[in-house]
């Protein structure tokens, strides 16, 4: 047996007794690496004749490829073996439940403006947005509250340092709007904008609005949807059945009563207040049935009126020609009376476990035909 034959026979034989991959890579460095035997043997091709070199050089290379098709082989093994052992203890029960998504929930305040703006929407109504820092022309002037009007005063403003400049050249004292009525000023102008002669009117506009107040019922930032009809020949009448109307829808009950006050707002005139029958239920205010009945009181919902003649010519619109109503609710409120919340602050807290008591499911939106939302 030649030294190739008995060097190959003991390579093998290294091959195969290597316990693992650590001793199976010292086998190969010993034979293939830079120092190793193998290697040696190939480096002697170059001093070699010719003739001897046709006949070594391909016994040499011969035993290269056995013994790397070797190690190839056994690394091969080595590694579906640690496969083998991996499949056999990390074991997947598929029929473990998966971790649970944490799932989001709708806002009441949010799923409130929704159902209402539903139920307006059905009676016609559009939706419109104003910004929330306002001037103090649109929150005040020209809803007829001049700068020395003491309802100004009333409405408790946070205002901001500087003032801004306004189209006319003058300054305009800048402020977080304290009711949702400004955007009856800018919609009735870009109404104008759009149609010289003035159009029919008849939107909604839900959003913050915030004064300086604080306490279980009050909180410097809550939320309005202003209501505005602007038409030819509308009158109290109207006023009244809208309100009655959307009420019902939004309480789904039929046995609504509303009782209307003679009130005062700078902007409209006659100013209507509207209150609400409701029943006193275990500590609870169940909305429902004539405020005069036994057991029952009124609540105050909501202030009205007429939309008065100096606004609708403040807003560019000819009073003779046109009239209106307009309304302000706060949405809160009447997402605390739908919904049996008691405590106002907690609306903006932002405590997650409130949140997923009180919220709605985001995959239950309200509709009008299936019924509004159902809690989360
Ligand atoms: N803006 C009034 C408020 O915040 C409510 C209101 C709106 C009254 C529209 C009359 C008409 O109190």
């Amino acid at each position: 047996m030649s030294d190739i034959d008995l060097m190959q026979g003991e390579l093998l034989e290294a091959v195969a007794s290597a316990s693992d991959g650590v001793a199976l890579e010292s086998v190969r460095v010993a034979a293939l690496g830079k120092q190793g035997s193998v290697s040696a043997l190939l480096k002697t091709l170059g001093q070699m004749s010719p003739e001897q070199r046709q006949v070594e050089g391909p016994r040499i290379h011969a035993l290269r490829e056995a013994v790397s098709g070797a190690l190839a082989e056994r690394k091969a093994a080595f590694e579906s073996a640690a496969l083998d052992a991996r499949l056999a203890a990390e074991t997947v029960d598929l029929t473990l439940p998966a971790p649970e998504t944490p799932r989001g929930s709708i806002h009441p305040v949010s799923q409130v403006m929704d159902e209402m703006a539903e139920i307006f929407a059905d009676l016609g109504f559009a939706v419109a947005t104003g910004p929330e820092i306002e001037d103090d022309w649109h929150n005040f002037t020209a809803l007829n509250m001049p700068e020395s009007h003491p309802a100004r005063a009333m409405h408790d403003t946070f205002y901001f340092p500087d003032k801004s400049v306004a189209e006319d050249g003058g300054t305009r004292e800048m402020l977080l709007r304290t009711h949702t009525s400004p955007v009856q000023i800018r919609a009735m102008i870009a109404a104008v904008k759009q149609d010289p002669g003035g159009a029919p009117i008849r939107l909604i506009a839900p959003g913050r609005v915030y004064r300086s107040d604080s306490d279980a019922t009050h909180t410097p930032m809550f939320h309005q949807i202003e209501g505005l009809v602007i038409d030819r020949d509308i009158h109290l009448g109207h006023l009244k059945w809208t309100l009655e109307t959307f009420v019902k829808a939004y309480f789904e009950r039929d046995d609504i009563v509303l009782r209307l006050r003679p009130s005062y707002f700078p902007f409209t005139e006659p100013s209507v207040e509207v209150d609400v029958g409701y029943a006193n239920e275990g500590g609870r205010r169940v909305v429902g049935g004539s405020g005069d009945a036994p057991g029952h009181a009124w609540m105050e919902l909501l202030g009205s009126g007429m939309v008065n003649r100096k606004v609708i010519a403040a807003a560019g619109l000819d009073p003779d020609e046109w009239q209106g109503f307009a309304f302000g609710v706060g949405v809160d409120r009447l997402a605390m009376l739908k919904y049996g919340m008691n405590d106002l602050r907690a609306f903006f807290d932002g405590d997650l476990r409130w949140l997923a008591h009180y919220g709605f499911s985001a995959f239950d939106t309200p509709t009008l035909s299936g019924g509004v939302g159902t809690p989360a």
